[in-house]
């Protein structure tokens, strides 16, 4: 992996940059960084889901952010398409979060107003600690009261999930750092309200056509947001860009 800004550097350990970055917790709530991987041409999935357009190199990112975060918030379009699970965290970064004070693993947050989830995958059976549901009060008591069995349900909301109560609920349980990974839909909600510190993006050596959306889609009122590059890495035509609120 080389290092094209701010300094070039023939080697880096992808780890190692994204470990030493500052992502300070905001008021209230913590730094929120977006990991999205696209196409040249802007698609965020190739049939239907993103791993079409992944090489090692992003996976390391995508490794290297989650071994950061404290939890790794998502949207509930994206655990559906992407079959979710718990996040295995390689030993080696165990052992660095701990030393960070960190728990083992970062936890899940989903954030759902339908609750319309599958309670039988591993991401509810499997994971260390339960995954985290932020919801409004739009799905059924039943609904609610099924998924409370298997996650710790927050609400936050009424037909939609208030996303900075959702992100003050989660500073609230300890977290400073949170990573986003998607999908659009919830990006383009973040961006509407100001809440995105960070956008971690892959942009994979690939023409993919089609319709899919771009990395941050949909039609919430946004004001565009300047962003600062703050790194550049590449590996196999694959570009590392890491930006912050400039
Ligand atoms: N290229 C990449 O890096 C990348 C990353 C992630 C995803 N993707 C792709 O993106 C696609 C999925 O993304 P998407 O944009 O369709 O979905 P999404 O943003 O992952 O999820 C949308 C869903 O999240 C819930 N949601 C979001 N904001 C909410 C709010 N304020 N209140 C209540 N619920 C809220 C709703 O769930 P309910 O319907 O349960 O209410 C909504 O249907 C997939 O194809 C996936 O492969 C690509």
């Amino acid at each position: 992996m080389r290092q094209v800004l701010p300094t070039p550097a023939d080697e880096v350990v992808v780890s190692d940059c994204y470990a030493r970055d500052e992502r300070p917790a905001r008021p209230g709530r913590p730094w929120v960084v977006i990991n999205m991987i696209a196409s040249i041409d802007g698609s965020t999935a190739v049939a239907g889901r993103s791993g079409g357009l992944g090489t090692p190199a992003d996976h390391q990112v995508f490794t290297a952010l989650r071994a950061l975060a404290d939890v790794i918030v998502v949207g509930a379009g994206t655990v559906r398409a992407e079959g979710y699970g718990p996040p295995r965290t390689p030993q080696a970064e165990q052992e660095r979060r701990v030393a960070r004070g960190q728990s083992r693993f970062p936890r899940i947050a989903v954030v759902t107003g339908r609750l319309d989830l599958d309670l039988s995958t591993p991401l509810f059976t499997e994971s260390v600690e339960p995954p985290i549901i932020l919801t409004g009060t739009a799905a059924s008591a039943e609904a609610r009261a099924a998924v409370t069995e298997v996650a710790d349900v927050h609400v936050v909301g009424e037909a939609q999930v208030d996303l900075a109560r959702a992100l003050a609920a989660l500073a609230g349980l300890g977290a400073g750092v949170a990573l986003c990974e998607g999908g659009p839909l919830l990006n383009d909600q973040l961006l509407a309200e100001g809440l995105i510190d960070e956008i971690c993006l892959s942009v994979s050596p690939m023409l993919a056509g089609g319709e899919s959306a771009r990395i941050i889609h949909g039609s919430a009122p946004a004001t565009p947001m300047p962003m600062r590059l703050d790194r550049a890495l590449e590996e196999d035509g694959m570009l590392l860009l890491r930006y912050v609120r400039a």
